[in-house]
């Protein structure tokens, strides 16, 4: 029997007034998966999650999140779902031990306290109030409480957004264990390369749709301009390129970005540098990233707005 979805959504719709927030959108989440939400701001990512959250409810179309709707099923779906949600924030005068051991109590689980904050980095913090955290500590106590019930399904809303480099690079390690454990992670977030590394599929939201759903890699493979050579500029070298090998370059600053095709090309250039006497002075060969293709999307949408 075919396993049924994490979450299933069907053309759903949610507006503020008259503004479309989500316009229509469908997706499913399969068990397991890291999925993840990418958009510009104001594109609809955090109202999508909070309905597949059951905290908004959409004005039309369906969603089902273990087989249930999340809005009407809340009490039923607690024990599997932890949600951290954008911007969180929470009591004042609570230390992140305290927040983590009375979470621990709802849901009845035996205090994990020393064990959720080991894994965020928070052991030195543990007894400062809330309110006295830095941004990134808060946000680290967000994450804490979405994991003390060990959900199935785990909804992280920016979770890296103004974390550190060492920071960002331990979550994205719990991210792994996360779906190494066999969970689902809902990964809203606006660094491209983090979704790109973590996600087996994006989708990528603006308007309030849904523009492009896929595997990084299917997506960078459909939508991506092939391989570029990129060089340090000169004009000589630029005038040659272009006119004589035929190449599309293009100047980027600094640099030459010349679309090549085969292995060829690449070593075409090269002669020609040599032949010519030109020194290379920096030399790399570069594929579209995920974020490269989101720009080169969202600023379509924006002309053809
Ligand atoms: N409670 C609300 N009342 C009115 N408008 C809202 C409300 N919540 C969100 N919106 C609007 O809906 C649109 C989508 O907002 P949403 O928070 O879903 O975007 P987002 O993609 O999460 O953006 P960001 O990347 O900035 O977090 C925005 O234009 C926002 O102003
Ligand atoms: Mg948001």
């Amino acid at each position: 029997m075919e396993q049924l979805p994490a979450i299933s959504a069907r053309d759903v719709h949610k507006s503020y007034g008259s503004l479309k927030a989500v316009d229509g959108i469908s997706f499913e989440v399969h068990v397991g998966e890291v999925y993840s939400f990418l958009g510009p701001n104001g594109a609809g990512k955090t109202t999508t999650v909070e309905m597949l959250e059951g905290i908004r409810k959409p004005d039309s179309g369906s969603i089902a999140v273990f087989g249930e709707m999340p809005w009407v099923s809340a009490s039923k779906l607690r024990g599997r779902v932890g949600i951290m949600p954008q911007d969180f924030r929470f009591i004042e005068r609570i230390t992140p031990r305290e927040a983590i051991k009375y979470y621990c109590t709802l849901f009845g689980v035996p205090d994990k306290s020393a064990e959720l904050l080991d894994l965020v980095d928070l052991s030195e913090v543990q007894n400062v109030y809330f309110q006295n955290l830095s941004g990134g500590q808060k946000q680290k106590v967000g994450i804490c409480l979405a994991l003390v019930n060990e959900p199935e399904l785990v909804f992280l809303d920016e979770p890296t957004t103004g974390l550190d480099p060492k920071a960002r690079r331990k979550i994205w390690d719990l991210i792994r264990k996360l779906k190494e454990e066999g969970r689902t992670v809902i990964l809203t977030t606006h660094y491209l390369e983090e979704a790109q590394m973590l996600a087996d599929r994006v989708a990528i939201m603006d308007h309030g749709k849904i523009i492009i759903e896929g595997s990084p890699s299917d997506i960078i493979k459909k939508m991506g301009k092939g391989r570029k050579l990129v060089l340090r500029y000169s004009d000589t070298l630029y005038k040659h390129l272009a006119d004589e090998l035929k190449l599309e370059c293009s100047r980027s600053g600094e640099n030459i970005n010349v679309s090549v095709n085969s292995n060829q090309d690449v070593l075409n250039v090269l002669e020609f540098a040599n032949q010519n006497n030109i020194e290379l002075t920096s030399l790399s060969l570069k594929e579209d990233t995920l974020e490269d293709i989101f720009v080169d999307l969202i600023t379509e949408q924006e002309e053809a707005q």
